[in-house]
Parts: structure tokens; sequence; C-alpha cells
């Protein structure tokens, strides 16, 4: 199974259910080290990078067991605070357990994360933090160190929002001495997720989804149970697909208030988006308006919705410009989508979309997790047949992504 087959130009119609939230269910797990017992955490997708993050905190002898979307993470039995380079390094979100377990244990080590396909993605922001409670750090030999016999709290400002260095910092911070305030912090609703189960482990936290975060440290935490938000990028990326096939789908299982940056790019397209009770339902429009769009952090337009955005643009009425202001490296979807019949240029951060009658089915790569959603809009898009290689990439973050698109009406396929 290591292709995607989509026969396009079929409007999606029906209802698509969305899963449990990758980036919030990641720090989640993370956080289960911070209290010896057993955490649960419910609706729980099963992906890639949950997998991962599984071996990761087994890694360190917890027992983790998945079943049915309930995730039981048993941490009494931790006995490492070293997690295997390889597993590091295939998933940038292992970094995550740097915090717990400097708080939890007192010190940790682990291979540098290193970058990926759409940028550096250094962890500057994350030793700042841990430095500023006093902590040690070492780097060397492609490992990091780092050591405190007790964090201290204090007041950190980190120098852009960062989601992973807020969630690394509020984590190591709930069990610091002292109060600890974390300025200029990420307000995506995955922070507010992790605050949510922090505190139902008996964290003292506050202003969790605004850019000041206070947090009293607390001796210990205990074990807790915590159901993991939807994931709204999931969420996005089939609005986007019911509105790009010219579709009416009812997605279910979503918080609207997260996609409001969403919901109006879809608006401006000239899809109707319409909330009801039990989920939000999308009808796309023949004529695809142009739009511009500049990615932000939240509550601006998600960086992780841009190349979907992209590719259904590729088939707007006129000229829309893309801007990407939070990764350096993040249109790679832009070649695989110009062999498609696009005709996009990237000028430095921006992309300069020339709008085309329609799309033509061919063979693509799938160049990373957001990139692979694009393919598979352009697909779903398309005339003819189009084939997606490098599919490992769109499994990290898209649960049965095949059998939710066939219930809407769509002929795609896994394939070897
Ligand atoms: C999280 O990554 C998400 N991943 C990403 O989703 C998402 O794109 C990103 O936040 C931004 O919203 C998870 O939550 C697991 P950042 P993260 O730290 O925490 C720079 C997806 O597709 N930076 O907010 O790594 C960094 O280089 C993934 O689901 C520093 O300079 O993102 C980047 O330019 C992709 N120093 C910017 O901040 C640091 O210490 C945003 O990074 C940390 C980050």
């Amino acid at each position: 199974m290591n292709r995607i087959l989509i026969e396009g130009g079929i409007p999606l119609r029906g209802e698509i259910p969305v899963s449990g939230a990758k980036n919030a269910v990641l720090p989640l797990m993370a956080a289960t080290l911070l209290a010896d017992g057993i955490c649960v955490i419910d609706d729980v997708p099963a992906l890639a990078d949950v997998n991962t993050m599984c071996q990761v905190l087994a890694s360190l002898g917890t027992k983790c067991n998945l079943s049915d979307s309930t995730l039981s993470i048993d941490t009494s039995g931790v006995y490492s605070i070293e997690a295997p380079g390889e597993l590091v390094r295939k998933m940038r979100a292992s970094f995550l357990i740097m915090g717990p377990l400097l708080a939890k244990h007192g010190s940790a080590r682990m291979s540098l994360p290193g970058g990926c396909a759409i940028g550096a993605r250094p962890i500057d922001l994350h030793l700042k933090g841990f430095e500023s409670m006093g902590a040690e750090i070492s780097i060397g030999h492609g490992y990091i160190e780092a050591r405190a016999s007790k964090l201290i709290g204090n007041r950190v400002y980190l120098d852009f929002p960062s989601v992973g260095a807020t969630e690394n910092i509020m984590m190591a911070a709930s069990l610091a001495e002292g109060n600890t305030v974390i300025e200029n912090a990420a307000e995506e609703p995955e922070i507010v997720d992790l605050s949510n189960l922090l505190s139902a482990m008996g964290a003292k936290i506050k202003g969790a989804g605004t850019s000041i975060i206070r947090i009293e440290g607390v001796e210990q935490l205990k074990a807790a149970r915590h159901t993991v938000i939807p994931d709204r990028i999931e969420a996005g990326s089939f609005m986007v697909m019911a509105a790009a096939t010219g579709g009416d789908v009812l997605i279910t299982n979503v918080i609207s208030e997260h996609l409001k940056a969403v919901i109006a790019k879809l608006e401006d397209c000239g899809a109707q988006v319409i909330e009801e009770l039990d989920g939000l339902r999308v009808v796309g429009n023949p004529q695809i308006e142009p739009a511009d769009i500049k990615t932000m952090p939240y509550p601006g337009f998600a960086t992780d919705m841009q190349a979907q955005f992209t590719a259904y643009l590729s088939c707007c009425r006129g000229t829309s410009v893309v801007t990407e202001t939070i990764f350096e490296n993040r249109f790679m979807h832009i070649e695989e989508l110009n062999k498609m019949g696009a005709d996009i240029r990237v000028e430095g951060n921006s992309a300069i979309i020339n709008g085309v009658s329609h799309l033509k089915g061919t063979s693509v790569v799938a160049t990373d997790l957001r990139a692979g959603a694009a393919m598979i809009i352009a697909g779903l898009m398309s005339k003819g047949q189009t084939e997606i290689t490098e599919i490992q990439h769109i499994l990290r973050g898209y649960e049965n992504i095949c059998e939710k698109l066939s219930a809407c009406g769509a002929k795609i396929k896994f394939a070897q």
C-alpha cells in the first residue's frame, strides 16, 4: 500500500466524520510522563505519528495500549530518560518529551530533532525556556542533554509564538518551583487542550489560548482521563475537498470556532459554509473566485492549510496570491500541481497562482503531510486518473482517508 489512485471530477456528496487532532494528541501523550500511573486518552486517531509516539514512550519504559481510539499510558515503570535517535529524527514532535522528563526526572537526553522537508525546525525557543528555569543544556555529536535538579519558575518571552515551545515549557513549568509566565505564547486550540489535561492532572495554569500563560508549579501531578479535541486541519482539508469538487458535504465532529479563517476564505472563494447542529455543511461552487491568503499564527490562517488552498485556488477565476510566513520551504506541492497543468510561480515566500480551467490527472509525489493532502484535492478536482506516491506522509495525519472519501462518492483507493 504505497500509492493512492484517484479518478477525479466527481462532486463529493454525503457526510465525513473528523477524527481526534494529531497535533493535540502528541503533546497530550508526552504530558502523561509528568505523573506516575495510568492516563487514558479518548478519541485518539489511528495514525502513524501516534504509533511513533507510543514507541518513543515505550522506549522510556511506559506501557501504551491503543484500542478502539482509547489510549492508555502507564508511566509507573519509566526507567529511562533517553529516547532512541531514530525515533526522534523520524518525528519532530518526539521532542515534546523533553519538558516532562526534565521536570519529572531531572534530566533528558535525545538526538537533535533536526529539520524536515518544510524547514529547519530549530528548537532554540524550547531551550531558552528550559534554561530560564535553571536547566543546564549541553549539545554535542547530534545529541542534546538537559539537566536540572529542580526547575525554578521564571518569565519566558518567546521571540516567535512557537506551538511546540509553548507546549514544552508549559509542561516543564507545571512541576517547577514557583511561578512561570510565558509571554508571546502560541494560542492554538491544541495548547488549550493540553492545558485542560494538565489541569485535570492537578496543574495550575491560566491563560492557555491567549498570548500570556501563567503556570504555578505544584509538587506532583496525578494520572487523569481526557478526550482529544477534533482535528481542525483534517476538518479544513475535507472542507476544501468538498468545495473544490463542487460537492455538498456535512463535516461532523468539528469545533467551528477553530475554523473561522478557513470558513472565511472558503466563502471568499464562492463556497457556502452552513453551520448545522451536528457539523459544518460545505456546498461548493463550480466557479472558484480568486483569493489572497497569508499564513499566520492562530487565530490567523493556519500554515497547515496553505497547501490545500493552493491546490483549490489553482482553478480560480483569476489570479490568487498565497504567502507563507511560518515555514521557509512549504511550497513543494507547487511543482507537483504544475505537473497537473496548474500555472503557479513562486516569488520569495509567495505563490502567484494564475487560475486554469482544469487540472489533468497524472503521477505526482506527496512531498510532506499537507502537500499530500493538496495532491488528493488536486486529484479529486482533475479530469482523469491521478496517482500519488510517497503516501506514507499522508498516513501520518489522515485516518482512514480513502474510506472517508469513498463514502462520499469519491473514486479513491490505496494500491501497491
Ligand atoms: C506545530 O509544529 C505543528 N506540529 C505543525 O503541524 C504546525 O505547522 C506548526 O505547529 C505551526 O502551527 C505539531 O503540533 C506536532 P512551531 P511546531 O514551533 O511546534 C520556528 C502538520 O502539518 N521555531 O510553532 O514544530 C520554526 O522554525 C505539522 O501537522 C523557531 O524558530 O511549530 C517555524 O518557522 C507541520 N525556534 C515556526 O517557529 C523554535 O524553538 C513555527 O514553529 C521553535 C520554532
